[in-house]
């Protein structure tokens, strides 16, 4: 007997009613890996750095609870979110680290964020009267943070409004600055322009502040690529995309050894041999060149894996390097296995990651004309995630 649970695992029931998982297709998360990753970037942050790792998006579609969990066993100063559902579930699962919600907040948020103890994030002059007149309603004291727009121009309070935000807040007692931050936008490129004004006018805030007696702790700025390419990194730092073991750019690969956590498994589930000049997949996209055998695999779009890997996308079958061919279904996709030995319906095939690296998330990105951040998303909404702890 075969039921299908919400999640879509397949189950398999024996006599005695136990009921086995068949796999078909599953997102391996290796959270030991995740320490790895963690202890190798803090190998480019002086002592007493403080770490705050990016767990928004369901922590990059790796599990927000799991990664919260391992990450918390390795001491993180707290955690970086974006919307308050995940704070919320944070505090409900017991996680008393400090939350910062890095893309500012709602009005409606405030009150639930205070009794949960979430720091806010002030990223405009709006946000900023929202909060005191809270805090003033309430006659409480609420420590907060303040995201400065150094030329990215996405969150942030406007530079030219620093000076109003400063005599606004000379006149509240009821809050103080714990952090300034901005975030960069090409970090790993130190040398751009941009990088070079965001860190000038990050400097010229912070002088701002003090000309006006305001010192807060924290100064942060620092993402992946900070870390691994700045010489300055701040004294709190908000990795994201190298905690899960993917690098900011193909050039960090050479200054770090990062290991993968997400891998994507599947197996082969049919197998067609098709002779030259004979057309395979939707289009059709694909004709073969030579007679081929051809594994399907059931992961396609809808699973998250793009369809642009359609003729381009690569796996890992039985140690050998195999290309993806035809068009990527909704939930399906060929992989010309000609070369491999004796393929059988069942053997297991790496998509993504794997435990020594075969399919690297950013080179798959790259054909996929995308980044690893977002093949980790698309791939972590829907396909079932399996944790490995060792
Ligand atoms: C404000 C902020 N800080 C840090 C990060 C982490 O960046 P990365 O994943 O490149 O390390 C992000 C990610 O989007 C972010 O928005």
């Amino acid at each position: 007997m075969y039921s299908r649970s919400f999640c879509l695992r397949l189950y398999k029931q024996d006599k005695r009613g136990e009921l086995t998982i068949i796999w078909y297709k599953k997102l391996e998360i290796n959270l030991k890996n995740i320490k790895k990753n963690l202890r190798a970037i803090k190998n480019f942050l002086p002592a007493n750095t403080q770490i705050l790792p990016v767990i928004k998006n369901d922590a990059y579609g790796h599990g927000l609870l799991e990664v919260a969990r391992v990450l918390s066993e390795e001491k993180v100063f707290g955690f970086g979110l974006s919307e308050p559902e995940e704070a919320f579930v944070l505090r409900k699962e017991g996680f008393s680290q400090p939350i910062l919600l890095l893309s500012g907040f709602e009005k409606d948020w405030l009150s639930e964020m205070y009794t949960l103890k979430i720091t806010p994030v002030v990223t405009s002059l709006n946000t900023f009267e929202w909060l005191r007149n809270f805090v003033k309603n309430r006659n409480v004291k609420w420590r907060f943070h303040l995201k400065v727009d150094t030329g990215m121009h996405r969150f942030g309070i406007d530079l030219e409004e620093l000076d109003t935000l400063i005599e606004k807040m000379k006149n509240s007692s009821y809050f103080f600055l714990e952090g300034v931050m901005t975030h960069l936008s090409c970090a790993e490129k130190p040398e751009h322009e941009l990088t070079q004004l965001q860190l000038e006018n990050l400097k010229k805030v912070l002088e701002r502040l003090k000309i006006n007696g305001i010192n807060p702790k924290y100064v942060h700025f620092a993402n992946s690529g900070g870390i691994i390419f700045l010489t300055e990194k701040g004294n709190l730092v908000r990795p994201g995309i190298s905690i899960y073991g993917s690098y900011p750019s193909f050039k960090a690969r050479e200054l770090v050894k990062l290991y993968p956590v997400m891998s994507l498994k599947s197996r082969i589930v049919e197998i067609k041999k098709i002779k030259r000049g004979e057309y395979a997949g939707y289009g059709p996209n694909f004709r073969a060149q030579r007679d081929t055998i051809l594994g399907l695999v059931p992961v396609g779009y809808g699973d998250g894996y793009p369809r642009i890997l359609s003729n381009r996308g690569f796996a890992y079958y039985k140690g050998k390097k195999v290309h993806v061919v035809g068009n990527v279904s909704m939930k399906a996709l060929y992989l010309d296995i000609t070369e491999v030995e004796k393929p059988q319906i069942g053997d297991e095939v790496i998509l993504l990651g794997g435990d020594n690296e075969e399919v690297p998330v950013d080179k798959l990105a790259e054909l996929a004309e995308t980044i690893s951040y977002e093949l980790f998303c698309s791939l972590g909404k829907s396909i079932p995630r399996e944790y490995k702890y060792a």
